[in-house]
């Protein structure tokens, strides 16, 4: 399978990071340097160049300190055309442009990469934010529908709560129907990409040698027939919090290891394999969707003690069309190796054995 190809990466402001263009080619790239370098930030500048994404709570903090504002751009090769997309970044204000023009997040290419990161152990033992985070951010960027529905739902929920905190009793009945119509969408379109996801989660999950079998299921707080009566029937209690206790952003993705919920009972290696088969179906949701493969960015696969996932990582690394690994050590057999300093990254020319 063809993938999309990283051409180029050019970052202006951008965290510690030097003002450079660094180039890619195909295969695996390898960084390497100390802590505090610069790795985790370069990965995370291509993530958003690729992707328009980030997690970071303020977009300020992308900002180089003491500058107002940033910028990163993606040269891209993807299904034999070349596009150019950039990020501006500013007070609390992101820009996106395709070849020069402004798109939303919606609008870029949305299979373009997948990041995977030590953090990631987060999906298992974190709460179930972050869980529902994966999964909605995943099924957006399988369906744009998705996603147009996810972001009414919140804001109207977030309207609603407004309003009960109010005591508005009679704007119920408008928000209700609206929460009702997009949250039973948004329900059954979980339940849809669910069975798929799970599949290959529990493949991966396997394939990393864990012999407990791994299986995904969603924990909903309603049902979409049930969903307008809880609305209803909740009512008082709901006014007395000042908040909407039912519907699919009270929901979590519940993981199970064998018999037991991974979060509560399994070891930090069981839940480290768990996160590594979650992205693993990440990967491969989008390359089924999109017909090609994403750019796979692992971070520091130095952090990976256990020799099996470590391997795991590289082989992965080696088996898509285009990665980009980070760590402390160089990751064998790549393609191009960079040596990361105080933000700058600089190729790091083999000697040839015996010259
Ligand atoms: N907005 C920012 N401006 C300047 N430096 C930053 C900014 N955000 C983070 N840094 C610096 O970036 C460095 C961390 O880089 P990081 O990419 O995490 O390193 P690593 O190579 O260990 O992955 C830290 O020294 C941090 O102080
Ligand atoms: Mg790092």
């Amino acid at each position: 399978m063809a993938g999309v190809q990283l051409s180029a990466l050019s970052t202006l402001n951008y965290r510690n990071l030097a003002p450079s263009t660094l180039e890619f080619p195909a295969g695996v790239t390898g960084i390497f340097g100390e802590n505090g370098a610069g790795k985790t930030n370069l990965l995370e500048a291509v993530y958003l160049a690729l992707t328009g994404l980030t997690d970071a709570p303020r977009l300020e903090q992308l900002v180089q300190q003491g500058e107002q504002e940033a910028y990163v751009r993606a040269d891209i090769e993807q299904g034999g055309s070349l596009s150019i997309q950039e990020v501006g970044l500013g007070r609390g204000r992101r820009q996106l442009k395709v070849d020069g023009v402004r798109v939303r997040t919606g609008d870029l290419p949305r299979g373009s990469a997948v990041w995977i990161r030590p953090e990631d152990s987060e999906l298992v033992f974190g709460s179930p934010s972050g869980r529902r985070a994966y999964l909605d951010s995943l099924l957006s960027r399988l369906s744009q529908r998705y996603g147009q529905h996810l972001s009414r739902y919140e804001r109207t929920v977030a309207q609603r709560n407004a309003a009960l905190k109010a005591g508005e009793n009679w704007a119920m009945e408008v928000w209700d129907d609206t929460l009702v119509n997009l949250g039973t969408e948004i329900m059954l379109f979980r339940r849809r990409a669910l069975g798929r996801l799970d599949e290959l989660a529990r493949e991966a999950n396997e394939q990393l040698g864990s012999r407990k079998v791994l299986t995904l299921a969603l924990s909903e707080s309603t049902t979409p027939e049930q969903y307008a009566y809880d609305l209803t029937s909740r009512r008082a209690e709901e006014l007395a919090r000042g908040s909407t206790v039912t519907g699919p952003h009270r929901d979590d993705l519940l993981l199970t290891l064998g018999d037991f919920a991974a979060g509560d009972y399994a070891s930090r290696g069981e839940g480290r394999t768990i996160a590594l088969a979650l992205r693993r179906a990440e990967l491969e949701l989008l390359a089924e969707k999109f017909k090609e493969k994403p750019v796979l960015l692992i971070d520091d696969f130095t952090a990976e003690l256990d020799p099996n996932r470590r391997q795991y990582l590289l082989d992965l690394a080696a088996s898509v069309p285009q990665a980009i690994v980070t760590g402390t050590e160089e990751a064998p057999g790549a393609a191009l190796t960079l040596r990361a300093q105080a933000g700058r990254f600089t190729e790091e020319l083999r000697q040839e054995v015996g010259a």
